[in-house]
Parts: C-alpha cells; structure tokens; sequence
C-alpha cells in the first residue's frame, strides 16, 4: 500500500477528502486492516478494555503501548501508526513526557502519537513536537478523565464547556498538532470545530460533517460487547461467529469428526 504520512493526513482538509482510522492492537489484525488502504492505525489505550480487560484505561502502562505498538507494526501495510500515550505517561512533566515519547517510538516504532487534553498538556505537546515526534490531540470525550467527567458521558453541553474546548482546539493547532480526535460531542459544535480549523478533525461519537472518522475495531466488528457506546456501528458480528465456530470444534471433538483423515499425517 501507499505510505501514509501527517502530510497525507494535513492534505485530505484540502482535498476533502475524508480520513479514515480504526484502533489496532496486533499484528494479525493489522494486516487485515491496512490491506483494505486504511489512513491511520491507532494503537488506542482502549486496549486497556478491549484487550487487557479492564474497567477502563487507567491502567495501561508505556509498556503495553509498546508491547502492542511492535505488534501493529509488523502486520501494518503503508498506514500511518499512532500510538496514545497512557494515563500519566505525559502529565507529571515535559522531561518525563518526552522520554515515555522517546520509548514508544524507539522501542515501539510508533510514527506519531496521540496525547489527551488541551492547554492543560500544552507544554508537553509543544516539547514532543519540537523532538521532532507528530502528536495527534485528542478533546471532547477523553477516557482518561474518567474519574473527573464521573463516567464516559457526551461533553460540550454547555457554552462554557463549547468555549473551553474550542480555546482548546485553537491552542492545539497554534502548538503544531497535525490532527484531533473529538469525541462524543453534539454533531452542530463537531461541525463549527471542523470548519474553524486547518487540520483535520477525526470524530467519534461526534456526527457526519468531521473530516474523519475513527471507531475501535472491536466495537465494530462486534467482538467486544460489554459497552458498546451509541455511536458505534457494527460492521459484522465476529464474536457470534467466533462462538459458533468454537461450539462446532467442541462438537466435532466430542463425536470424534474433528480430525478427519485430511487433517493428519500419514
Ligand atoms: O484509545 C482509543 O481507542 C481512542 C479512540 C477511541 C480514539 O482514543
């Protein structure tokens, strides 16, 4: 495939063109993936729920940003690879910002990465940028706030919430962010927000007009369903064909038609 970079990403605003990314947490699932000419490949700290099992992503550590970066990029054809940067990897300090980033791309092999927040994280957006690493925002919905927000609700319901984030927004993009993800917010504010910035706006949960759409691939195939946000679409059912193709390998086992001669060695 093609190899996406920030300036394929910077150049579909112009172009119109929309930006596609879907959440990727192996190899196998990122070949499958990047085969079909996606944008962008996220490793998303979801993979605390999605893979890791847990309540929510907290507990992802640097560690396992890059132990499931490394994985992506093998499989990944041509996408451009973000990788999120976990709860406290970056909000203690600008140097201990910096050298988690320095990990995730050394170690991981990441292309970029994706910070959550707005002026609160503006110095560390700034000092990553300028060690050369893209950075990727990330507003409205951010999981990491969890404990703050009191849940993973929809933001920006409020004028004042509308004006902090757009002062957000703007701070980003004066600090050099080559994109945002704005998540779960009302589709009229996503709309004013894509149309008052230069670089592209990446939705989740934040209507049609974005200039780009993200969803995490388990929630859209149908393999995780302990929440499922209303926001996503499910593309096909891959946890109803897992389970009726592990019932039938039981099956066959226990009545002994699994293996067949075709499925031995001779
Ligand atoms: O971690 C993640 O999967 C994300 C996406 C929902 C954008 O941040």
């Amino acid at each position: 495939m093609e190899k996406k970079t920030i300036t394929t990403i910077l150049n579909k605003k112009q172009l119109k063109e929309k930006v596609t990314m879907l959440t990727c947490y192996d190899y196998v699932m990122a070949k499958l993936i990047s085969s079909q000419d996606i944008d962008i490949l996220l490793v998303g700290d979801s993979l605390g729920n999605v893979k890791l099992g847990y309540e929510n992503t907290l507990p992802v550590t640097v560690d396992d940003m890059i132990y499931h970066t490394k994985s992506v990029k093998k499989g990944n054809d041509g996408a451009l690879l973000v990788t999120d940067m976990p709860f406290m990897s970056y909000e203690i300090s600008v140097k201990d910002a910096v050298k988690n980033v320095a990990r995730i791309i050394k170690e991981g092999g990441a292309e970029a990465v994706k910070i959550e927040g707005g002026i609160e994280v503006i110095c560390q957006v700034k000092a990553i940028i300028d060690a050369k690493v893209p950075v990727m925002g990330h507003l409205g919905l951010t999981p990491q706030s969890i404990n703050e927000f009191g849940g993973l609700k929809v933001q920006a319901k409020t004028q004042e919430a509308c004006n902090k984030l757009i002062s957000d927004a703007d701070a980003l993009q004066r600090a050099g962010v080559f994109a945002i993800v704005l998540e779960a917010v009302p589709e009229p504010f996503a709309k004013k927000v894509t149309e008052r910035l230069k670089i592209p706006i990446i939705g989740i949960g934040a209507g049609r007009y974005c200039d780009g759409q993200v969803l995490v691939i388990d929630d859209m195939l149908g393999m995780f369903t302990d929440f499922t946000p209303k926001f996503v679409k499910k593309y096909a059912n891959i946890g109803e064909t897992i389970k009726t193709a592990v019932k039938n390998y039981i099956y066959d086992v226990k009545a002994e038609k699994f293996p067949q001669e075709e499925n031995t060695y001779k």
